[in-house]
């Protein structure tokens, strides 16, 4: 009976249980988070079987996930970022964590808007990995010294900067033509604009009326006039392009993540030193969030066969250790309430700063899936980027068509 026991435990402990991670991250610095958390899951006898689906912002990610969970091919983990978790959930696809959460005192240690973040229903149904900074500014120091510029607070400044370096004849912003590139610089124009409220109802309540006033045009028109003081052309690149550009001081700054700030330091371009980090002019009472997070599929194997291992890549993610090494690679900020400070350049912590101020400077990044459906997010970004390509359509004519959009998913909802 003994060498029974013993030789089924041989056997289960000689294969290595192999977890599938579905994700989009393929640059520099998203390999290295990565290995971060499977060599410690490597630790445990847990293979990461990565199944990498390269897309800025997960645009093909999700969709192979989709069909893949209608092929019943769902892999047992996925990147699975915003409010498509909870539709995921009502679907019954998700693993209930909330063990894992019970003994990790997820409800202590987590930020608290991270904490009901992982639970849309009451249960946590996500891991969380850490949270992306998106309104935010990139400058070149050595730019910026060179002509003895200050990084911009307000849109003055900013209008004030990129004539000074048009004349100079540097491009003062990098950019793609990427619709969702060019969506995550416009919300954090919006946010601008007239703070949160008004980002709230043009992205989360699609109130058409936001869509109709004047700080909605606004936020329009100095789009199209940042568009003046890009590189030209403007290319379709994926954003590891557009850091390079910016690198090589192509541009004089960038608005991106923070993701970026984690690719240029995985360059050895270091912050404060070879470039700077501040907010996107205007933006700075705010946190404009984008948070990461890893799901959990109930698998169609017998016995629901990787729960273990998936319960163990679930807690490994929400470890302090992994939490801090992790994040600081990938520049995030870790989901905990009181992470490592000493571990946080100064980007990072200005982002912690301002985060665990609370649900009052707190918004939902649009583009990075935190703010509506996804039908919504890909008609409105679709929309925008029909404006931002081509000047003959007005701001009169996409506020129109913006209203009319903002009608049809208020009542298709
Ligand atoms: C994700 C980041 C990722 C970035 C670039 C964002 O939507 O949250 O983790 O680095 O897209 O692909």
């Amino acid at each position: 009976m003994l060498i029974g026991l013993f030789s089924i435990f041989l056997t289960s402990s000689a294969q290595a249980e192999s977890l599938h991670v579905l994700n989009w991250w393929s640059s520099a610095s998203e390999h290295a988070a990565v290995d971060v958390i499977a060599a410690r899951l490597l630790q445990e006898d847990i293979d990461w079987n990565e199944v990498l689906i390269p897309s800025g912002s997960g645009v093909a990610a999700m969709i192979v996930l989709k069909s893949r969970v209608i092929a019943g091919e769902a892999p047992e983990v996925a990147q699975l970022n915003g409010t498509i978790i909870g539709d995921w959930a009502n679907l019954g696809l998700l693993q209930n964590l909330d063990t894992v959460a019970d003994i990790g005192k997820w409800d202590k240690l987590l930020f608290p808007a991270i904490y009901s973040w992982t639970r849309p229903h009451g249960h946590a149904v996500v891991a969380p990995l850490g949270i992306h900074r998106v309104n935010t500014l990139l400058y070149n120091t050595k730019i910026f010294d060179r002509l003895k510029l200050a990084p911009p607070q307000n849109w003055d400044d900013l209008v004030r900067i990129a004539t000074l370096l048009q004349n100079a004849g540097i491009p003062a912003l990098a950019q793609s033509t990427e619709p969702w590139q060019i969506s995550t610089l416009f919300e954090s124009l919006v946010l601008a604009e007239s703070g949160a409220p008004f980002y709230m109802d043009i992205f989360v309540n699609k109130d058409p009326k936001a869509y109709a006033d004047v700080r909605f045009a606004q936020a329009l028109q100095r789009l199209r006039t940042l568009k003046k003081w890009m590189q030209k052309p403007i290319k379709e690149q994926n954003w590891t392009q557009v850091t390079h550009q910016f690198a090589n001081g192509e541009a004089a700054m960038m608005v991106m993540g923070d993701w970026a700030k984690g690719e240029l330091n995985s360059w050895g371009l270091v912050t404060d030193t070879d470039f700077g980090c501040t907010a996107v002019p205007d933006t700075g009472n705010y946190h404009l969030f984008d948070i990461d997070t890893l799901a959990m599929f109930v698998s169609n194997s017998p016995n629901n066969r990787h729960i273990l291992a998936q319960q163990k890549l679930a807690s490994i993610v929400v470890s302090p250790g992994v939490q801090n090494d992790y994040n600081q690679i990938k520049g995030s900020i870790s989901v905990l309430r009181n992470p490592d400070l000493s571990r946080m350049d100064s980007c990072a912590r200005a982002s912690w700063s301002i985060f665990s101020r609370g649900a009052s400077v707190q918004v939902p990044s649009f583009t990075h899936r935190m703010a509506t459906d996804e039908t919504s997010r890909d008609t409105i970004i679709n929309e925008l980027h029909k404006f931002f390509m081509d000047d003959d359509i007005t701001v009169e004519e996409t506020q129109r068509r913006f209203v009319l959009i903002a009608n049809i998913l208020r009542k298709s909802k």
